[in-house]
């Protein structure tokens, strides 16, 4: 048996055609069911349906073999304790820096808002540019206007949220999309089982519509 960890919310709804293009249908809907485990069409294959933010915790720690999640997520996550053999190209967007349509001159360090406090640290230290960060669960775009933070590091698709909120992008941090990964002793113990199904599902992304 293959546990596959997917991300619940907005990759879930481009996961589950990718998956049905390699044989994976879950037999209940993850969008209305409040399972946690998702039998499949498949014998072999069952699905977990969560948070983002932990599918790499899963696969890392082998509670899934195999998971899909954003590049943000895994750059966020760090470690070398994951295998991640495929760029699915679904759910692309950018994580950029962003601010105000006219930046503000101020005389206090840069403070910068974003759930992806890791990554912004790196992005800042490579820079040479110490600012204060500012950890948010979400709506970073928010902060700028209400004095708590200056500048944001968020993703970005459309950005048609930069806009309405009267900002702007910077500068692109990094090329996002999501990823499958794989947790290292089920590549060397299932090696035969996850190899296949990278292949599946390598072969489902070409065929995408
Ligand atoms: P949670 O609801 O668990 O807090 P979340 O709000 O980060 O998580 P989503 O907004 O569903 O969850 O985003 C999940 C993933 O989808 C992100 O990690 C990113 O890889 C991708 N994503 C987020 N926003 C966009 C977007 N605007 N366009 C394309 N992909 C996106
Ligand atoms: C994401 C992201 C941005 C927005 C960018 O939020 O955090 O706010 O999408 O997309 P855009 O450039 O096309 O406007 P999401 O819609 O997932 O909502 P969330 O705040 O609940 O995560």
């Amino acid at each position: 048996m293959i546990t596959i960890a997917v991300s619940k919310g907005r990759i879930l709804l481009e996961t589950l055609p990718l998956l049905a293009r390699a044989g994976i249908t879950p037999v209940d809907d993850p969008h209305t069911s409040r399972k946690l485990i998702f039998e499949t069409r498949r014998a072999d294959v069952r699905l977990v349906v969560i948070r983002a933010a932990d599918v790499p915790t899963f696969v890392e720690y082998g509670a899934a073999d195999m998971g899909v999640a954003g590049k943000d997520v895994l750059m966020e996550y760090g470690g070398g304790g994951l295998y991640e053999p495929l760029d699915l190209g679904i759910a692309r967007c950018r994580l950029m820096l962003a601010g105000p349509e006219q930046a503000v001159p101020r005389a206090r360090r840069t403070r910068v808002a974003t759930k992806y406090v890791e990554t912004a640290r790196r992005y800042f230290a490579a820079r040479g540019e110490q600012v204060e960060i500012v950890k948010l669960y979400g709506s970073m775009e928010l902060a700028p206007l209400v004095g708590l933070a200056d500048l944001i590091v968020d993703l970005v698709d459309s950005g048609n949220t930069l806009r309405a909120n009267g900002l702007r992008p910077y500068e692109t941090i990094a090329d996002i999309s999501s990823r499958l990964i794989v947790n290292k002793a089920a590549m060397k113990m299932k090696h035969e089982q996850v190899k296949g199904l990278i292949a599946q599902l390598e072969a489902a992304t070409k065929t995408q519509g």
